[in-house]
C-alpha cells in the first residue's frame, strides 16, 4: 500500500536537490508518492534553512501547526540545516517530531524513518559517493550535486557548521548522474556546490588533477545536454583559465552569480572572503569584456558588525560600477557557530535604512537594464506554462523570458524579440518555430 509524503523546502538550491534526492529514496525504497497536501500525508518533512535567523524562528510554530492538523499517526521529520545546527534540542523542544536528520546526512532517511527519536547530524558524514535514486522536480532541467560542504570560513556564515568540510563528488559520478539526467529528457542542467570553482581540491579519496574548468569541459560533452550552468562560485577562485572556459564553451549559459558580499574592502576583509574590491572590480570588467551579453547577478550583505557610512558607500560604487542584472540583498543577520556574531553590531535602523537605499538604487539600474533589452533577439529555453495562455523559459543569459504560447512550446529552444521588457520578466515573440 502506497503512503503519502508532503515535503517543505526552504533555502537553497542545494536544499531543493536534497528534497529531491529524499524524495527518490523514499518513493524507490519505501513507496511513498509526493502530496502537496499535508493533512493527508502519512509522512511530513521540512527541509529548513539557517543562513538567516527568520526562517529557523518560524520553524517551531510550522511544525506545531503541522503536528496539530496532520492525520492521526503521520510522523514529522525535520531536515536540512537548521537540523544539522539544533540536532536533538529539536526534539527537546518539539517532542512530537519523529527524526532529525542534518543537511550532510540525507542518504540516511530510509534509516532515520523507521527509528522513533532518530538525531543523525553528523557533519564529517562523507556521502561524496552515494548513488541516490532518481527523482527531479523538472523534466527540463537538472540540478547535479558537484561537492558537499564547505572549506570557507566566512565570518558570517553558518553554512561550514551545518554542512561541514567540503568533499569534491569524483567527476565520473557527476558524468553519470548528468548522463542519467540527459537520458530521461533534461537539456540543462545546473551544477551545485557551495563554492563550485573550488571543485576538485579536495577528494575523499585524496586524488588530484581535475578542477572545475576541466569538469565543466566534461560535463559538456555529455550527449543531450545543451545547456550548462552552476552556482555558487567565489569570487576569490575567478581565474583566468577558468575565465576562458566559461567565455568560450558554447554550452555554458552565459551567466556568472559573483556573491560580492561588501565593496569595502576593510570588510570584506572582517568577513575572511579573501578578495579585495578592486579584484572583484577587475573580474567583473574582465567578464563583461570577454563575454558582452554575460548576465551578472550577485549576493550583498548590508550592515555586517562594524559597517560604517564610507564602507556602506563603497558597497553602493560597486553597484553602480558593475551594474548586476540580478540583486539578492539581505540586512546581517547575526548566526551562532560564527565569529562575526561576537562583534558589535550595528544599529538596525541604520541597517534598515541602508537595505532601502541599496534596493531603491537596484531597482533603477534594473529598469535602465530591462529597458536595453528592447528589440533583442535570444535563445529560449522554455521550461513553464504559465497563466493566461503564455509560456515562460529563461534565455542563455539568464534573463526570464514570457511570450504568448501553449504546451507545445514546452522543451524547445527557440528565438525570440524582446518586445515589451519589464523589470522581473521580459515579454517577447517567438520569431520561428522549430521545424
Ligand atoms: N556559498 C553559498 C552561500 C550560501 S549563503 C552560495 O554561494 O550559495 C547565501 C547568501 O546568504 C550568502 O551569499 C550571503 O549573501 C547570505 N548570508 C549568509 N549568511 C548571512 C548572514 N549571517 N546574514 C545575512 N546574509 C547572509
Ligand atoms: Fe558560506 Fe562563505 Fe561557504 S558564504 S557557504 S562560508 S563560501
Amino acid at each position: 500500500m502506497g503512503k503519502k509524503l508532503f515535503i517543505e523546502t526552504l533555502g537553497c538550491a542545494m536544499n531543493v536537490r536534497d528534497s529531491e534526492h529524499i524524495v527518490a529514496e523514499l518513493s524507490t525504497k519505501e513507496e511513498y508518492a509526493v502530496t502537496e497536501d499535508f493533512r493527508e500525508a502519512d509522512l511530513i518533512l521540512i527541509n529548513t534553512c539557517s543562513v538567516r535567523e527568520k526562517p529557523v524562528q518560524k520553524l517551531f510554530s510550522e511544525i506545531g501547526h503541522f503536528n496539530k492538523k496532520k492525520k492521526e499517526g503521520a510522523k514529522i521529520g525535520v531536515c536540512g540545516c537548521t537540523a544539522s545546527h539544533l540536532g536533538d534540542e529539536i526534539i527537546r523542544r518539539a517532542p512530537y517530531v519523529d527524526f532529525v536528520l542534518g543537511a550532510r546526512n540525507v542518504s540516511k532517511i530510509t534509516k532515520v524513518l523507521h527509528e522513533k527519536g532518530a538525531v543523525e547530524v553528523d557533519i564529517d558524514f562523507d556521502e561524496s559517493t552515494y548513488v541516490f535514486s532518481d527523482f527531479r522536480n523538472s523534466t527540463y532541467k537538472a540540478l547535479v550535486n558537484i561537492s558537499i560542504g564547505c572549506d570557507k570560513q566566512c565570518t558570517f556564515c553558518i553554512v561550514p557548521a551545518t554542512r561541514g568540510e567540503e568533499i569534491s563528488i569524483p567527476p565520473e559520478l557527476i558524468v553519470q548522474e548528468v548522463r542519467r539526467a540527459a537520458g530521461s529528457g533534461a537539456r540543462e542542467i545546473m551544477l551545485l556546490g557551495q563554492n563550485v570553482n573550488n571543485y576538485g581540491k579536495s577528494f575523499s579519496d585524496g586524488r588530484r588533477g581535475v578542477d572545475f574548468s576541466d569538469l565543466l569541459n566534461m560535463v559538456s560533452e555529455v550527449e543531450g545536454i545543451e545547456r550548462i550552468r552552476f552556482t555558487s562560485p567565489h569570487p576569490l577562485h575567478m581565474d583566468d583559465k577558468f575565465l576562458e572556459v566559461f567565455a568560450s564553451n558554447p554550452k555554458i549559459c552565459k551567466s556568472m552569480h559573483m556573491p560580492l558580499q561588501s565593496g569595502s574592502t576593510r570588510i570584506l576583509r572582517e568577513m575572511k572572503r579573501g578578495y579585495t574590491k578592486e579584484w572583484f572590480l577587475d573580474r567583473a570588467s574582465r567578464l563583461r569584456e570577454m563575454v558582452p551579453d554575460v548576465h551578472i547577478s550577485t549576493d550583498i550583505i548590508v550592515a555586517f558588525p562594524g559597517e560604517t557610512e564610507e564602507d556602506f558607500a563603497e558597497t553602493m560604487e560597486v553597484l553602480n560600477k558593475v551594474r548586476f542584472e540580478q540583486v539578492f540583498s539581505f540586512k546581517y543577520s547575526p548566526r551562532p557557530l560564527t565569529k562575526a556574531a561576537e562583534m558589535e553590531p550595528v544599529d538596525p535602523e541604520v541597517a534598515s535604512r541602508r537595505l532601502k537605499t541599496l534596493q531603491e538604487r537596484q531597482t533603477e539600474i534594473l529598469d535602465e537594464i530591462a529597458a536595453e533589452q528592447t528589440g533583442k533577439v535570444c535563445e529560449v529555453y522554455f521550461e513553464e506554462l504559465r497563466s493566461g495562455g503564455t509560456v515562460a523559459g529563461r534565455s542563455d543569459n539568464n534573463f526570464m523570458i514570457q511570450v504568448e504560447g501553449s504546451e507545445a512550446l514546452l522543451g524547445l529552444t527557440l528565438p525570440v524579440k524582446i518586445t515589451n521588457p519589464k523589470r522581473m520578466v521580459l515579454y517577447g515573440e517567438v520569431l520561428h518555430q522549430a521545424s
